[in-house]
């Protein structure tokens, strides 16, 4: 497999084409950003510690019967996907009310939310990634509706696996996002998941170990995404 030129430049990870059509490479950058781009700063190893960190959640993910676009690691901060017509559209759900459906309805951070809440945004920086329903996914063509229901069917299996997953290691999941994209007709998961793309609380403290710590100041992000990771038995010196 020979790496390409680069296709795109995302915020934090830059996607190159490569010999095969159908595979990209993945390169996860030190960029880290946050309020749609509006803060952006570079944090030491967070290329390396989410590229090892995604690859672990997407074999756990696989073995558990969502398909994915990961295929293998290539290094300390590329890795191997499969290339995914992508959906402009975010899935969240949300175990536990934190961020933006606070401000939105007023809820307080910390209320359990059952059964989880399911969300659709606009993958938009320009317009602030708006939240939008699955009426306007059809008709502005974003995805077609069987394909947005599986994804969502798919966005509610990751939440039992996950939630399991860093419950075993003293760890709420409070929230995440995920990204969609067809590969042969099939809906497959695509983009990353790391701690920058979700929320998790230490269960006992409830201390945040997740990007809230670099949106809010609280100092410490790499080394708590490197905690996350320990917690779950990665060890990112390999
Ligand atoms: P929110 O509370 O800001 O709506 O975010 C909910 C979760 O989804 C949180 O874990 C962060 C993640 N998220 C992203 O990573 N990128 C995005 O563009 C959005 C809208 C949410
Ligand atoms: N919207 C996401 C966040 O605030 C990603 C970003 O804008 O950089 O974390």
């Amino acid at each position: 497999m020979e790496k390409r030129q680069e296709l795109y430049a995302g915020k934090a990870k830059s996607v190159f084409y490569t010999d095969d059509p159908d595979k990209m490479v993945l390169v996860f950058r030190d960029d880290t950003s946050a309020f749609d781009g509006k803060k952006v700063e570079q944090l030491d190893r967070k290329g390396m510690v989410n590229n090892k960190f995604n690859a672990f959640i997407m074999s756990k993910l696989q073995e558990a019967g969502i398909p994915t676009h990961f295929e293998a690691l290539l290094s300390d901060t590329e890795c191997l996907v499969k290339r995914l017509d992508m959906m402009p559209v975010e899935c969240v759900v949300r175990n536990i009310a934190a961020g933006s459906l606070c401000r939105r309805l007023g809820v307080e951070e910390g209320l359990e939310l059952n059964p989880p809440t399911f969300e659709l945004f606009l993958k938009d920086d320009a317009l602030g990634d708006p939240m939008i329903n699955e009426s306007h996914v059809t008709t502005f063509g974003w995805a077609a509706p069987e394909h947005l229901q599986k994804a969502k069917e798919l966005t509610y299996q990751v939440n039992d696996v996950l939630k399991a997953l860093f419950l075993n290691g003293g760890m709420l999941l409070v929230d995440y996002k995920l990204e969609f994209g067809l590969f042969n007709g099939q809906v497959v998961l695509g983009d990353e998941f790391s701690p920058d793309g979700c929320r998790l609380w230490d269960s006992q403290t409830k201390e945040k170990l997740d990007k809230d710590r670099f949106r809010q100041g609280l100092g410490s992000v790499i080394e708590s995404y490197e905690e996350v990771g320990r917690r779950l038995g990665i060890d990112f010196n390999v």
